[in-house]
This record gives C-alpha cells, sequence and structure tokens, in this order.
C-alpha cells in the first residue's frame, strides 16, 4: 500500500528541520518541547520565563492554524499537546492526521492522512512521539489499530518500519488479532531505542488485554510485552478466574506512560479490566488493573506495583501517566511519583519502591448485592493530601443555584441511593461519586520543580445510574430487537436509548436522522468510540435496527431465539454513562463544578485551591463563578504562571502559580479541551493550545491557537 503526504515544500522544511536537536541546547533562543507533556517525566513544566506574572495580560494571538477536518457529525475533538523541536511544531487532527507546522507562524510544511486509501478510523489522538539518531528523524503516530513511523522532515511513512511504515497493535498479543480491538490514544514514551507503547481497548464484555509492549524504533519488532492480565505462573495469576488470561480484557495503560531515563524505569498507569461494572466473571483483585507499575524500561520486568483500586466495578481506571517528581521529607530529597485518580486523589509513591510518602488506610468497602460479584472488600485511601473533588453525596450536598434546580435534584435524589466512594452499584438507581469521568482526567497534573507544588485540575460531576438483570423482563415488549439493545448498546446509549449527553448520541429519535441501512452500517464497522458489533448473529442485528427503527421486527427462527450468553458475558447490563443533572442540565452538586488545585507535595497540604472555568449565562443571572466541566491539563513555567485552558467555557487562562490568582484569559475559536504546550523559537516565547471542543455543549473545532508578547 502506497501511503503519501501532502505536497511538500522540501526545501523550506529541510531549512526549518536545520534546528533539530535531540536536546535541547543551553542557549535562550530555542526551548523545545519535545514530548507530549512537556518531559519523559510528564511534570508539564517549562524553565521559560519571558511570560511571566508582569507582561501576560498583553498576550495576544501569535498565529493560529486550521487542521480543515473537525466533523459536527462525529463530535470531533482534538486532545492533542502538541510538540515542539526546533522550529517545528507537531500535532494532530480531529480526523486522525499528523502535521508538521512552522512553530513561530503556525505555516504547514506537511500533512500525513493515515486514511487516505482505508476506512477512517474515529478516536481521540493525545499526542506524537519523537524520535532521532542523526539524520534519522521520526514522528510516531498512532491511528484505528496503527502505529506509524513517519519522516519527520517530509512526513512520509518510513517503509522499513513494520509493513509499509507501520505496525498492526492487534498483532503479537497471544490472541487472534482479527478478534481484537486495540488501538491507542495517548502516545508512548521512548526510552534509548524503545518505543514503549500502551492502548486503547473496549470496556464492555468483549475483551481485548492491555498489555504494554516495547518497539523497535527503527524495525518495529516487539522488543518485550509486559502482560496486564497474567498467564499461568505469571505474579498475579491468582487474581483473577483461571482462564482471565485467554478472554479478559481492559488492564491497558490508554493514558499514556511517564520514564525515570536514568533509572531506566517506565510506570505504566492502567484501567479497570473489562466488563467495567461487572466483575463477576474475575473474581480476585485483578492485578495489574488500576495499578500504577513500574517496569524495567529495557527488558519490560516487573519493579514493583500499587494497586489503587482492588477489583474495579466503577470504571476508575487510572486516567493520567504518573508525574515525576522530587520533594524534601525530613530534610532529605525524596524521588517519587504523584498519581491522580478519578476519585480525587493524588497517590504519592517512591520511584524505587512503590511505598506510599504519606499514609494511605486500607478502608472496609461496602460489599455488592449483586449476584456473583465479589467485590473488594477494602480499598485504599491516602490521608495526604486531601482529595481535590467531593467523595460523598447527599442532600446536604445538592445544588444551590436556585430553587427550582435544587428541587430537581432532590427529587432524584429521592429515589435514588446517596452513594459515597466505593458504594457498588446495585439494582436501585445510586449517585456514583466520584462521578466516572473524575476527579482528575487524562490532562494529568503540572509538577513545578523548583517549589515541589503539584497542579492539578479536578471536575466535580457525580453519575446517577445502575444495574440491569439482562434476564429480568424488559417492559411491556419483549422483542428481540429491544433484548439485543438492552444486552448489547444499553450498556452507553443507556437504558432508554436516552444517550449520556455528550459522547453517546441518544438512539431515541435516530429514525429521524439515519436510515436502517446507515444503523445497520454502524452496528457493522462502529464509529468512534462505539466498537463494531461485526460478530453478532444476523438476527440480532436485524432485530436491533428494526427496533431502533421503529419498525416490524424480523421472527427469530425457533431455536436459539433469545441472544444467547457468550463466554465472560455478564448476567447484568450498565445501565449507562448518565451525569447526574439537575433540570436545565447543570451538574446536580453544589458549585463549583471545576478547580485548579495547588498542592505543596513537600508537605501534602493544599496551597490553594480556587474555581475553574464559569457559565456565563449563570454569571449573568448574578450567581457567582461555578467553575465548569474540565478536560486537559495545565502547564506550570518558571515565569510564575500555570497555564490552563480545559474549560467547557471556551477560554485559556494564567493563574499566578504562587497566589491561584487568574492574572490572564483570552477566548478560544472553540473549547480548548486538551493541554497547552510552551517553547521558545528566535528568542520568542510561544503558548500554543488546541482548540477543539466536541463535548459538554461545545462545537467541533480544528485549530492550534499560539500566544506570545507583542513583538
Ligand atoms: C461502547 C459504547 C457503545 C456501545 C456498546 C454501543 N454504542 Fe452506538 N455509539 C456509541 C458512540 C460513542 C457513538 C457516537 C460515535 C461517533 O459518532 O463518534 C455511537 C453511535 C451510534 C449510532 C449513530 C447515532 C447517530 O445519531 O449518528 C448508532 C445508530 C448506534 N450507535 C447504534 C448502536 C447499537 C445498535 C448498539 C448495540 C448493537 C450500539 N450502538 C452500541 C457508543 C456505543
Amino acid at each position: 500500500m502506497l501511503l503519501s503526504a501532502r505536497a511538500l515544500p522540501i526545501g523550506s522544511l529541510l531549512l526549518a528541520l536545520g534546528c533539530v536537536r535531540p536536546v535541547s541546547p543551553p542557549d535562550t533562543a530555542h526551548r523545545d518541547w519535545a514530548v507530549a507533556g512537556g518531559d519523559a517525566e510528564s511534570r508539564k513544566f517549562s524553565p521559560l520565563d519571558q511570560i511571566n506574572r508582569s507582561n501576560v495580560a498583553r498576550l495576544e494571538v501569535a498565529w493560529t492554524y486550521r487542521t480543515g477536518d473537525a466533523s459536527a457529525e462525529d463530535r470531533s475533538m482534538i486532545q492533542c499537546n502538541p510538540i515542539v523541536v526546533g522550529t517545528v511544531l507537531f500535532c494532530t487532527s480531529p480526523g486522525l492526521k499528523a502535521f508538521a507546522v512552522r512553530a513561530d507562524t503556525g505555516a504547514e510544511l506537511w500533512s500525513f492522512d493515515p486514511f487516505e486509501h482505508q476506512k477512517r478510523e474515529n478516536h481521540v489522538n493525545r499526542g506524537l512521539v519523537y524520535w532521532a539518531d542523526g539524520a534519522d528523524r521520526r514522528i510516531f503516530l498512532t491511528a484505528g489499530p496503527w502505529m506509524y513511523a513517519l519522516d519527520a522532515v517530509t512526513g512520509r511513512p518510513i517503509t522499513g518500519f513494520g509493513r509499509d511504515g507501520r505496525v498492526d497493535l492487534r498483532e503479537g498479543l497471544g490472541r487472534d488479532p482479527a478478534a481484537l480491538q486495540v488501538s491507542a490514544t495517548s502516545p508512548g514514551v521512548i526510552f534509548r531505542d524503545l518505543l514503549i507503547q500502551g492502548t486503547r481497548v473496549p470496556e464492555g464484555e468483549t475483551g481485548s488485554p492491555g498489555h504494554i509492549r516495547a518497539y523497535d524504533v527503527r524495525t518495529g519488532a516487539i522488543r518485550w510485552t509486559f502482560r496486564t492480565i497474567p498467564a499461568p505462573g505469571e505474579y498475579g495469576y491468582e487474581t483473577w478466574a483461571a482462564d482471565s488470561w485467554k478472554h479478559s480484557g481492559g488492564a491497558n495503560a490508554w493514558a499514556g506512560l511517564s520514564l525515570d531515563r536514568e533509572r531506566g524505569i517506565v510506570y505504566a498507569p492502567t484501567g479497570s479490566a473489562s466488563f467495567d461494572f461487572d466483575g463477576s466473571d474475575r473474581p480476585g483483585a485483578n492485578l495489574f488493573a488500576n495499578s500504577v507499575l513500574a517496569l524495567n524500561a529495557a527488558t519490560g520486568e516487573r519493579i514493583w506495583h500499587y494497586q489503587v483500586v482492588h477489583h474495579d466495578i466503577w470504571d476508575y481506571d487510572l486516567p493520567a501517566p504518573p508525574t515525576l517528581v522530587s520533594i524534601r521529607r525530613n530534610g532529605k530529597r525524596v524521588d517519587a511519583l504523584a498519581q491522580i485518580t478519578k476519585t480525587g486523589h493524588v497517590f504519592v509513591l517512591h520511584r524505587e519502591t512503590g511505598q506510599p510518602v504519606f499514609p494511605v488506610e486500607e478502608r472496609p468497602m461496602p460489599r455488592s448485592e449483586l449476584e456473583g460479584e465479589q467485590s473488594w472488600p477494602t480499598q485504599p485511601v491516602p490521608l495526604l493530601p486531601q482529595p481535590f473533588a467531593r467523595q460523598s453525596f447527599g442532600e446536604a450536598d445538592v445544588t444551590d443555584i436556585s430553587a427550582a434546580a435544587r428541587a430537581s435534584v432532590l427529587t432524584q435524589l429521592r429515589q435514588a441511593r446517596a452513594g459515597a466512594l466505593y458504594t457498588p452499584l446495585g439494582l436501585q438507581e445510586m449517585v456514583v461519586v466520584p462521578g466516572m469521568n473524575g476527579g482528575g482526567e487524562w490532562g494529568g497534573a503540572a509538577f513545578d520543580p523548583a517549589t515541589g507544588v503539584l497542579y492539578v485540575n479536578g471536575n466535580e460531576l457525580p453519575y446517577l445510574t445502575r444495574m440491569w438483570e439482562k434476564d429480568a423482563p424488559i417492559g411491556s415488549s419483549t422483542g428481540l430487537g429491544e433484548a439485543t439493545f438492552v444486552a448489547q448498546c444499553s450498556g452507553c446509549h443507556g437504558r432508554e436509548r436516552q444517550g449520556d449527553g455528550e459522547r453517546v448520541p441518544s438512539l431515541r429519535d435516530v429514525a429521524k436522522r439515519l436510515s436502517a441501512g446507515q444503523v445497520r452500517d454502524v452496528i457493522d464497522h462502529g464509529r468512534g468510540f462505539m466498537p463494531a458489533f461485526a460478530r453478532l448473529p444476523e438476527i440480532e442485528k436485524r432485530a436491533v435496527v428494526a427496533y431502533l427503527m421503529g419498525q416490524d421486527e424480523p421472527q427469530p427462527a425457533a431455536t436459539g431465539s433469545s441472544p444467547a450468553r457468550r463466554p465472560g458475558e455478564s448476567a447484568y447490563r450498565f445501565g449507562g454513562y448518565k451525569r447526574f443533572l439537575d433540570a436545565e442540565g447543570y451538574p446536580a452538586i453544589k458549585p463549583p463544578w471545576g478547580t485548579l488545585n495547588a498542592i505543596d507535595l513537600n508537605t501534602g497540604e493544599y496551597l490553594w485551591r480556587v474555581t475553574l472555568g464559569e457559565h456565563p449565562e449563570l454569571t449573568a443571572r448574578g450567581i457567582p463563578p461555578t467553575g465548569a466541566t474540565n478536560y486537559g491539563g495545565p502547564v506550570v513555567t518558571a515565569g510564575g504562571l500555570v497555564f490552563i485552558a480545559a474549560t467547557a467555557d471556551a477560554k485559556i487562562r494564567a493563574f499566578d502559580k504562587a497566589t491561584g490568582e487568574e492574572v490572564w484569559e483570552a477566548p478560544l475559536p472553540t473549547a480548548g479541551y486538551a493541554t497547552p504546550s510552551t517553547y521558545m523559537v528566535d528568542g520568542r516565547q510561544y503558548v500554543v493550545v488546541a482548540a477543539g471542543g466536541g463535548r459538554v455543549g461545545q462545537k467541533s473545532g480544528d485549530s492550534y491557537v499560539a500566544f506570545a508578547l507583542p513583538r
């Protein structure tokens, strides 16, 4: 297959990349941001101080680059943290193209479309990987099930890598690749000539294992594999059912990795095992799901692990790579890592041993009432730092933005169970708090090495959901279409087809938008975050299409009339990712709904905590700024500033890192659900962020916007 890049002004490119250096020079004219997240330690820190407290108010737009492929229909997003090497900025688009643009002007140098010659796949991308050895300079892009090696100068695939410039991430997992769904939404990390890479896999009942692999950067060969679902004889095997290693999925490091280059240790944060909400077929703690893994970066051998959630049944994936930090305890320097969680905790662990730096209590937790579910009796809860998101929800926590909002939430709450951290889902609707989207999210934290302060943004967004028995009668109609829908689709689309209000669309009036053929196409091929259901029996496919279109269902044959339970399939279905909202659609919990926190990791104490973002229409009603749901992380600089976009109000802001005072804000074309990067070219410091919108009511966009001081 021929994969080509768009027209190339090669001369100007070589000129631009003339400044490419594997390591930044000590001069002050250039400063790279060569790794997504700022550095392999995931610190999101920059020593640049040209932009500082005294002049930040004068920042202006230096350039805007538009990728040209936002899709309103797909609710496309950009979550990419661009990397900058020399004078070239590398980034991705909503359609997963890779781009090189001039970091000082935003002029495009090349673009590469991985789907030029094949069916487009739809998922987010959080960044690219750069590697160089002399004149051999490569950009690694993950799209669909593939990882591409591109020539950093031309954007063309490097044919000697894998097959025709790419490797298939489904291969080498010890199972039939054709039966797996594997992609990678976060960039891997380079250690010597290895690209260590995690993956994204489905979270439903069809399992793909989340093993972590190291690829040879030159050839694409797999040099080591760490099996996050251990096989017989491997450490942790007994923490699952005997044959989980053959069919279970998840325990994947979807959020990226961090590297201690000197120690040669790679740290991987893993997600929950699938199926996310029912662990009855995987009794045990389920190592190495929901764990921080410390692996020998050269060999993949486990050095230590720390499991943050035992036997997860809440989808509390570790959402971001740990931030590698150095702090002072009792007058001594301690090299540690800070792992944020969806539950709003920060686990601070010694880098070499995994031992907690601050006390962590293993606390008894309520047990599951679901048949067959052996929920874990205890969970670890850090005593310090205190959580940055609320841990329970009762009447005292109900929103107070208006009497009507309060009343609508109280009505819902009185029919539900008031939840608290680690209360298992049952057959009654329950408030899930912290919500399944965090707490902390994939934006991760930033760390200032000069002060030992960690900056982390948090969400306060409870969910309201429950489990359903699959075999329970489904209302008046017990047709095959509805039964199939409830068994296969309702986990995401909701039992009442209501969707989740953002990523997962409502299917209530799908017949008005799509033809039966189009619905069938989505079922056969999947779309975006939705996996394909190609292997569903034909009769069930036709029945579910008919059910959604409001048509007569095909009559099932006399035998096999009900959807048969597949191996590993749950007896329960999940009621859907339903956010707990008031009648107007605002979070059911008292503001703040979004916060930015500064935690002194030397002491575990908060330095400050401020509201992040606002809903201008609520401010106009006289309600103090409520904060806003936010996705994307902060960046901290030696200029005394914390930059963060992330909020649904489509702004980028700067905060005084010492006090939390908001010192600057600027509008973006749409919400910047991404982490900014900062770098210097020819003596000018830039702050750039993707504005891709596409969730929490924001339109999809295709811009990267760079800010700098006036010349
Ligand atoms: C893992 C979650 C998940 C499951 C399970 C799932 N879907 Fe989806 N579905 C989605 C998401 C997310 C989208 C939006 C995809 C996009 O456009 O990016 C979607 C989109 C769709 C659409 C297109 C809707 C539109 O308005 O364009 C249809 C139709 C659909 N799903 C039907 C189904 C059916 C039928 C099933 C069960 C056989 C199912 N889905 C199972 C997550 C899921």
